[in-house]
């Protein structure tokens, strides 16, 4: 059988082996996907060790993909502009690196949330690694306009700078308190901030009527940035499970060459939270 795993440190808390496994019985398709922890000073090694003995592909989490990125002989697009890696795929060529976390959000927001980004004037909080995996995504989907705001202003500035020839479309990067008086129909909190269970600290008015405010990160009930995002006026609110079950249904397309359904995954673990 086909060996995939997901490769982080710490690890057992991943849902990637039951997302993988209910896809590859939804299709018939024949593997089987582990979890596999990979130590701090050996990621490459163990993922050497890991393709040797027949492995075909991993997803790499956190610590380790910027090394994943390192590590890949080839990269695809969306992996070089961000950065990172989250999913790499063996094949007689080497380690072609992708990174599917971008399209995941996007295909989240725009499918299941039923909330096409074309058009819309958007904003991306953050501009770190998880920020940055969802610029070039996010400026193909041609909303109106994209703003990147982060705590620390310069950063929020360098990150869109590095996408201003990316396309028609020349995000701007700025802090927080720059926002006042903006308004928008799809905040996305790619933030760290749930983590120390906090928000980022956002003036008023920021949501349009009708807007969509999306939170990559999940949990059982809403997360503090959902939580504030609605007495703020939000209309819409979106935790980050489907983006999570959305980025490995690109890995396993990338690596099988079939697109699982995954309304009914995501349904299955919405109910296991
Ligand atoms: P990740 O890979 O998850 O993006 P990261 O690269 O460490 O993690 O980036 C964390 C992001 O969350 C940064 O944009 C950080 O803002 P700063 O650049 O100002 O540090 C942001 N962040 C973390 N805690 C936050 C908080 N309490 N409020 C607002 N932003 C926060």
């Amino acid at each position: 059988m086909d060996r995939y795993a997901v490769i982080g440190n710490p690890i057992s808390h991943s849902k990637s082996p039951r997302i993988h496994s209910l896809f590859a019985a939804q299709t018939g398709q024949d593997l089987v996907y582990e979890a596999l922890l990979g130590p701090i000073e050996a990621f490459a090694a163990t993922v050497e060790a890991f393709r040797a003995a027949g492995g075909r592909g991993l997803n790499v989490t956190v610590p380790f993909k910027l090394e994943a990125f390192d590590l890949a002989d080839r990269h695809t697009p969306r992996a070089l502009a961000a950065g990172a890696v989250n999913t790499l795929a063996f094949d007689v060529d080497g380690i072609l690196g992708d990174n599917t976390d971008g399209a995941g959000i996007l295909r989240d927001i725009s499918v299941n949330q039923g909330c096409p980004v074309a058009g819309r004037r958007v904003l991306l909080l953050g501009a770190g690694g998880a920020a940055r995996g969802t610029v070039l995504p996010l400026l193909e989907a041609a909303p109106a306009s994209l703003v990147i705001a982060n705590r620390t202003a310069s950063k929020a500035a360098g990150l869109a700078d590095e996408f201003t020839r990316s396309g028609p479309l020349r995000p701007l990067g700025c802090g927080f308190a720059e926002l006042a008086g903006q308004r928008f129909d799809v905040v996305i909190n790619a933030t760290s901030a749930s983590l120390s269970d906090a928000a980022p600290d956002l003036p008023d008015g920021l949501y349009a009527p009708g807007s969509l405010a999306y939170d990559m990160m999940y949990g059982k009930g809403d997360t503090p940035f959902m939580r504030a995002a609605r007495e703020q006026g939000a209309a819409r609110l979106s935790d980050g499970l489907g983006m999570l079950v959305e980025q490995a249904a690109e890995s396993f397309l990338l690596w099988r060459g079939v697109r699982p359904d995954t309304a009914p995954v995501l349904a299955q673990l919405r109910a296991g939270l």
